[in-house]
C-alpha cells in the first residue's frame, strides 16, 4: 500500500480496523494493483485489459457463443478464495405478478477459464469502484493469453453482439439509450388486427413505411436523402400509439423468415430529452445512434413535448444537419399539432406527412364493440347480443376509442364485482334455491342466448351489460362535459392524459386473461 496510512491503534475489531485503515490511503486504483499482481503471478502471458460496459465476456457466454468455467475452486483459501459475489433478489415488480421475482448474482471478483472456438484463455472480472461515491462503477476484465491476435477477434466478436439487441427495444430515458425487454414484450403482444381505423388510412400508414425501408434504391435514383418524417396526431386515446407499436411489430418480423432477405429494422424510442447533459446533449447521443442503427425506425412519442421552443433549433440541426440521416424513418406523435412549430412540421425531409387519428365514427364505435363483443365470447357470465353493438355505439357519440375501453372496463368491473350474474341468472338462481325446480336442471343456455337476441327493448332493459354500460357512459359524459368546461377557463391547462383514464385496465386484464408477469435476468 502506497500513501499515508491511518494509524488505528485499537485492535478491538479488526474487520473495522481493516475498512477504515483501508479507507484511508491517499489514492486508489484497482487496475493498477491487478495488473501489477497479474504480471508477477503470470511473468509469460500477454495481458489484455477490457472495461465491461461494451464488451461483456460473460454476457456473451451466457448466449452461448463461448463456456466461462469458474475457477473458484482451483484456490482452497477459505478467506482468499478466487471468487466474490453480490447476491440480491429482486420482488417482482407488481404485486399482481403471479410469477415469483428472481436472483440476481453480480460478479465482483472472479476467474474463470474462458473457451471459444479453439482457443483458451485466463479470465479475471474485478469491480474496481473506488471512491466514495458509485460512479465510476468500472468492471474490468484482465484476459491472460498466449495470442493477443485471437483476442482481439474475440472481442470483435463480443463487442459486436453486445451492440445488438436481443429481444429488446432501444429505448432512450434519462439522457442514455437502454435496452428494455419490457417494451418488446408489449410490443410482440401488438398487431394490426387490434388496431380499428379507416381501411384505406391502415393501408397508407403500412406502405408509408414499408416502402420507405424497401425503397432505399429509388431514393438514390432520384438523389434525394433516403429519410422521413411522419406525424400522427389527434384527439388523445385513438390509437396514435398502438398504431406505432404495431408497425414496430411488424418491422421486427421483416427478415426475420429464412426465405426474406430484407433487413430487420429496429425501433429506437425517445421518451424524454431530459438528462443530466441537458437536451442538446441528449438529442446529440440520439441522432448519432439512430446513424448507427440506420436503417431504423425513431419513435419521438408526445412529439410536442419533447421538441419544446428551446430545443427546437438543436432538434432541427440534427434533422437538417451534414451529418447524413440515411435510412432513419422518424415518427412523432402528439395530441396537440397546433402546439408544434410550423418548421417541424411543415418542411419536406423533416415531418412531412400527416395522419389524423380522429375520435371514432358510428361504424368503428360499432366495430369496436364487436371487438369486445369477440373478447368476451367465452365468458358465461356476460351475455353480449349482437343488437347491443349498435346501441353502445349509439350512445357514445364523441368518446374517442380510450373513453370507450374505459366505459368498458368500468362496466365489467361493476359487473364482476356484484358477482358476475345477469338478471336471468339471478332469477334461475333464486328459483333454484327458492323451491320446486330441481337444482340439477341444465340451464338451457341457447334457449336464453336466442331470447337475448331478439331485438325487444324490454329483454335488453333487463341485460346487465347494457343496464350497466348506460350508467357507465353517462358518467363518463359529465366528466367529458366537465373537462371542456375547464379547457374553456383555462385554454393553455394541459389536459389530463388517457393515462389517468387507463387505470382499471390493469386490474380488468388480469380479471380476463390472468394478468402478465415480466421478469428479469441475470445481470453480470
Ligand atoms: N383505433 C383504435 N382501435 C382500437 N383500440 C384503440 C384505438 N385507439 C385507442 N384504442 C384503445 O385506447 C387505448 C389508448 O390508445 P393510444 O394508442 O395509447 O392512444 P393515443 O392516440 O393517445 O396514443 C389503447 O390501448 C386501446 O386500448
Ligand atoms: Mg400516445
Amino acid at each position: 500500500m502506497t500513501g499515508n496510512s491511518f494509524q488505528v491503534h485499537s485492535s478491538e475489531d479488526q474487520t473495522s480496523r481493516e475498512y477504515f485503515h483501508h479507507s484511508s490511503a491517499q489514492r486508489v486504483n484497482t487496475d493498477i494493483v491487478l495488473v501489477e499482481a497479474i504480471r508477477k503471478q503470470y511473468p509469460h502471458l500477454e495481458l489484455v485489459v477490457v472495461p465491461q460496459n461494451f464488451t461483456n465476456l460473460l454476457a456473451y457466454a451466457s448466449a452461448g457463443y463461448a463456456k466461462a468455467t469458474p475457477l473458484e475452486d482451483s484456490v482452497r483459501d477459505p478467506v482468499y478464495g478466487v471468487s466474490l459475489k453480490q447476491r440480491s433478489y429482486i420482488p417482482p415488480n407488481r404485486r399482481l405478478d403471479s410469477r415469483p421475482g428472481v436472483f440476481v448474482e453480480q460478479i465482483i471478483f472472479g476467474k474463470f477459464m474462458y473457451k471459444w472456438k479453439d482457443q483458451e484463455v485466463i479470465l479475471y472480472i474485478a469491480n474496481g469502484r473506488d471512491g466514495v461515491s458509485s460512479y465510476p462503477d468500472l468492471t474490468n476484465q484482465y484476459i491472460l493469453t498466449t495470442n493477443e491476435h485471437k483476442v482481439d477477434e474475440l472481442l470483435k466478436l463480443a463487442s459486436t453482439w453486445n451492440q445488438q439487441l436481443h429481444n429488446e427495444v432501444w429505448v432512450f430515458d434519462q439522457g442514455y439509450w437502454q435496452k428494455s425487454a419490457e417494451l418488446y414484450n408489449s410490443v410482440q403482444k401488438s398487431d394490426w388486427d387490434s388496431v380499428i381505423l379507416d381501411e384505406d388510412m391502415k393501408k397508407a400508414l403500412i406502405s408509408d413505411v414499408e416502402n420507405f425501408f424497401d425503397g432505399q434504391k429509388t431514393y438514390t435514383d432520384l438523389k434525394v436523402p433516403w429519410k422521413r418524417g411522419v406525424i400522427y396526431y389527434g384527439p388523445p386515446g385513438n390509437g396514435k400509439t398502438i398504431s406505432i407499436k404495431a408497425m414496430m411489430h411488424m418491422l421486427y418480423k421483416r427478415g426475420a423468415e429464412k426465405d426474406d432477405d430484407r433487413l430487420t429494422v429496429p425501433t429506437l424510442y425517445v421518451r424524454t430529452l431530459a438528462s443530466y447533459g441537458g437536451p442538446e446533449y441528449s438529442l446529440r447521443q440520439i441522432f448519432s445512434k439512430a446513424r448507427q442503427e440506420a436503417p431504423c425506425y425513431l419513435v419521438f412519442e408526445d412529439l410536442d413535448s419533447i421538441v419544446s421552443d428551446n430545443v427546437r433549433s438543436y432538434f432541427l440541426n440534427e434533422v437538417d444537419g451534414l451529418t447524413s440521416n440515411d435510412g432513419i424513418l422518424m415518427v412523432g406523435s402528439t395530441n396537440h399539432l397546433d402546439r408544434l412549430d410550423p418548421g417541424i412540421a411543415k418542411r419536406p425531409s423533416r415531418f412531412d406527412r400527416k395522419y389524423f387519428f380522429s375520435n371514432p365514427d358510428f361504424d368503428q364505435r360499432v366495430q369496436y364493440a364487436q371487438f369486445w363483443q369477440g373478447k368476451l365470447s367465452d365468458n358465461k357470465n356476460i351475455d353480449f347480443p349482437d343488437v347491443l353493438c349498435a346501441k353502445i355505439a349509439e350512445i357514445t357519440d364523441k368518446f374517442s376509442f380510450a373513453y370507450m375501453q374505459e366505459a368498458f372496463v368500468a362496466t365489467l368491473l361493476a359487473i364482476a364485482v356484484r358477482g358476475g350474474k345477469n338478471p336471468d341468472t339471478f332469477a334461475l338462481d333464486a328459483q333454484r334455491f327458492a323451491g320446486p325446480e330441481d337444482p340439477m336442471t341444465n340451464v338451457d343456455k341457447q334457449a336464453r342466448r336466442d331470447r337475448m337476441h331478439r331485438d325487444d327493448a324490454d329483454d335488453l332493459d333487463k341485460l346487465e351489460l347494457w343496464v350497466e354500460m348506460q350508467k357507465q357512459v353517462k358518467i363518463l359524459k359529465d366528466e367529458m362535459e366537465e373537462k371542456d368546461m375547464k379547457a374553456v377557463e383555462l385554454p393553455i391547462r394541459p389536459r389530463a392524459g388517457v393515462g389517468s383514464l387507463n387505470r382499471y385496465r390493469d386490474e380488468l386484464d388480469v380479471l380476463l386473461h390472468g394478468g402478465q408477469a415480466e421478469h428479469s435476468g441475470t445481470r453480470f
